[in-house]
């Protein structure tokens, strides 16, 4: 790809797909509201340059889910980068999702940009965590990377967004923005787990959560209530040459029926 040319991205989060093809969450029957919001996204679209699955791709961490998304993501017919969110089991994700079209954590460059996947697993406690490995790994990708521009992808949010969800996000978030502040060439941070569109500004960076595939929670609220006024949603980033991000959130336009 050449660096004169934005890079096109697609970012899919929490679709929380069960074993049980037609496994359900808080009304949702999960497989099928991942593949209508992929539908939806694609409309009418050039393919992206690549997908972005920001976590919590599985509620059960089993096999089968796995497949499940294997099977729906493929069909795109593009790259997919794969991060495990709280709700993943790591080995089994990485076991159905690192062959191609997919991979698993790592860093790729594309054109004037590096994107930076990393994983915040720490069980499935909720909350998640920049392990020692991965920080260092990530020190190792800045320190040799040439492209000008960085994407972090990662699946718990590392600024408060203001929902209930902030005791569940990320523990070390203090170090990683100390780090991300300090680098100068970090253009944009993108995470999934909140259930909600959030944007916000920070020292040159774009700090960006998507909605999910299946439930919204109500932004910025301090309960669990569920967003019944929202449907599926996604979001494409546009990384341009100079370094600047363009985003839009998308939303599935007529929600796919909600089982109870
Ligand atoms: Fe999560």
């Amino acid at each position: 790809m050449g660096a004169e040319r934005p890079v096109r991205l697609l970012q899919l989060t929490d679709s929380h797909v069960r074993a049980a093809a037609d496994g359900e969450l808080k009304g949702w029957r999960t497989l099928e509201s991942l593949e209508a919001t992929l539908a939806a996204a694609l409309d009418g679209q050039d393919p992206p340059d690549a997908i972005l699955a920001t976590g919590d791709l599985s509620q059960d961490g089993s096999r089968e889910s796995y497949r499940h998304i294997r099977r729906v993501l493929a069909g795109a017919g593009v790259p997919v980068y794969c991060i495990p969110g709280n709700h993943d089991h790591p080995p089994t994700m990485m076991a159905e999702l690192s062959s191609a079209p997919f991979h698993y954590c790592g860093d790729v460059g594309l054109g004037a940009w590096r994107l930076v996947m990393l994983s915040t697993w720490d069980g499935d406690r909720g909350g998640g965590r920049l392990s020692p490995q991965e920080l260092q790994r990530l020190a190792g990708v800045l320190d040799r990377s040439r492209e000008p521009h960085l994407l972090m992808v990662l699946h718990h949010h590392p600024v408060p967004v203001g929902s209930w969800l902030d005791k569940v996000g990320l523990d070390n978030a203090d170090e990683f923005m100390r780090l991300a502040d300090g680098d100068g060439r970090i253009r944009g941070i993108v995470w999934g787990h909140v259930h909600q569109v959030f944007e916000r500004q920070r020292r040159g960076m774009q700090l960006l959560a998507a909605p999910s595939t299946c439930f919204q929670f109500k932004r910025g609220a301090p309960t669990s209530d569920v967003d019944a006024t929202r449907g599926p949603g996604f979001r494409w980033l546009e990384l341009l040459p100079d370094g600047r991000i363009s985003t839009r959130v998308g939303w599935v336009p007529v929600p796919v029926e909600a089982v109870s």
